[in-house]
C-alpha cells in the first residue's frame, strides 16, 4: 500500500527548518551534513540515516523517534470510524495536481449539513448533497487559500447557505456577505453543535470547526505534519498545541490535506509535539 501521509520526512524538515528561519547551511551544519546532502532530502531524493534523522531532530527541535518513524514509513493513522449521531463526508479532488480534501458533516437526527472548505470543485460537493439527499445548513471556511475556497460563489447560490469565515482571515471571492467568526462562537449545524476554534499560523485567520468528537483543522495540523507556517510557526504550533491537542485523545481531525488521524494519534506521532 502507498504511504498516504500529505508529507513526508523532506517536507517535514523543510517545514520545521523554514518555519524558524534557518537556512539550509546553517541547518546542515548543526546535523553534521552538508548542504547538498540537506537540500537532497528536502528533494525526496536522498534518504536520511537514522544518525542523520536524530541529528536534524535536535537541530530543527523535533521530536526525533516520532520523526524516524515517519522516515521510515513506520506509522499511519487509524482509518476513521462511525460515528453515534453525525456523519463526515470526505470530498477529495486535485488542484494543481495535489488532492485537497473538503467534507460534509451530517447531523444524522436531521440531514442537516454543513459544507466544509470548498476543494476548489463546488459541482462534487453538490453531487455528493444530491445523491445523500441532506440538507445543506451552512458552509464553514477554515482559511481562505484558493485550494479551499475556490467555486465558493457556485456553491452559495446553488444551495442558498450562509458562509461563516474566521474575523481576522483574508476573504475569498464571495455572492453573499461573509459572517465572520471568532474563537468560542459557536454555530449549530441541525441538533450539532459546532465550535470556532483559532488555528493561526499558517494564515492569519485560519481557524477549526470542532462538532463533538470532529474537528475540521483546515491545513493547521496533517497527520504526522503541518500546514506551512506562511504567517508564523510560533503560532502555529501553539495554536494547535494549545487549542487542537489539548482535546480529547479520541476526538478525530480531519485536514485540508491527507489522510484523518486523531488527537491521541498525534500528540503519539506528529514530530512538530
Ligand atoms: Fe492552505
Amino acid at each position: 500500500m502507498a504511504y498516504t501521509l500529505e508529507d513526508e520526512f523532506g517536507d517535514i524538515i523543510g517545514k520545521a527548518r523554514r518555519g524558524q528561519n534557518l537556512s539550509q547551511g546553517e541547518t546542515a551544519a548543526a546535523a553534521g551534513i552538508t548542504e547538498a546532502e540537506l537540500a537532497r532530502m528536502e528533494q525526496y531524493t536522498l534518504k536520511p540515516t537514522e544518525t542523520q534523522v536524530f541529528r536534524l531532530a535536535e537541530a530543527l527541535n523535533l521530536n526525533g523517534d516520532k520523526l524516524l518513524d515517519i522516515a521510515t514509513e513506520q506509522w499511519e493513522p487509524e482509518p476513521q470510524t462511525d460515528e453515534a449521531n453525525l456523519e463526515v463526508v470526505t470530498i477529495s479532488a486535485p488542484v494543481g495536481g495535489w488532492p485537497v480534501n473538503a467534507y460534509l458533516l451530517i447531523c444524522k437526527a436531521t440531514n442537516d449539513t454543513a459544507i466544509i472548505d470548498t476543494a476548489a470543485h463546488p459541482e462534487l460537493i453538490l453531487e455528493q448533497l444530491d445523491a445523500r439527499n441532506v440538507n445543506p445548513a451552512a458552509i464553514l471556511l477554515t482559511h481562505a487559500h484558493g485550494d479551499h475556497t475556490n467555486g465558493l460563489p457556485k456553491l452559495q447560490t446553488e444551495t442558498g447557505c450562509h458562509t461563516y469565515i474566521h474575523k481576522n482571515e483574508p476573504k475569498p471571492q464571495s455572492k453573499s456577505t461573509l459572517r465572520e467568526v471568532v474563537h468560542g462562537d459557536v454555530l449549530s449545524v441541525g441538533e450539532l453543535i459546532v465550535t470556532v476554534v483559532n488555528t493561526p499560523g499558517h494564515t492569519t485567520g485560519g481557524c477549526s470547526f470542532l462538532a463533538q468528537n470532529v474537528a475540521f483543522v483546515g491545513d493547521a495540523i496533517f497527520a504526522g505534519s503541518v500546514g506551512g507556517p506562511n504567517i508564523s510557526y510560533q503560532d502555529e504550533i501553539e495554536s494547535v498545541r494549545d487549542n487542537i491537542l489539548s482535546l480529547p485523545d479520541t476526538v478525530r481531525l480531519f485536514p485540508g490535506h491527507g489522510p484523518s488521524t486523531t488527537v491521541g494519534e498525534e500528540k503519539r506521532h506528529n514530530p512538530f509535539f
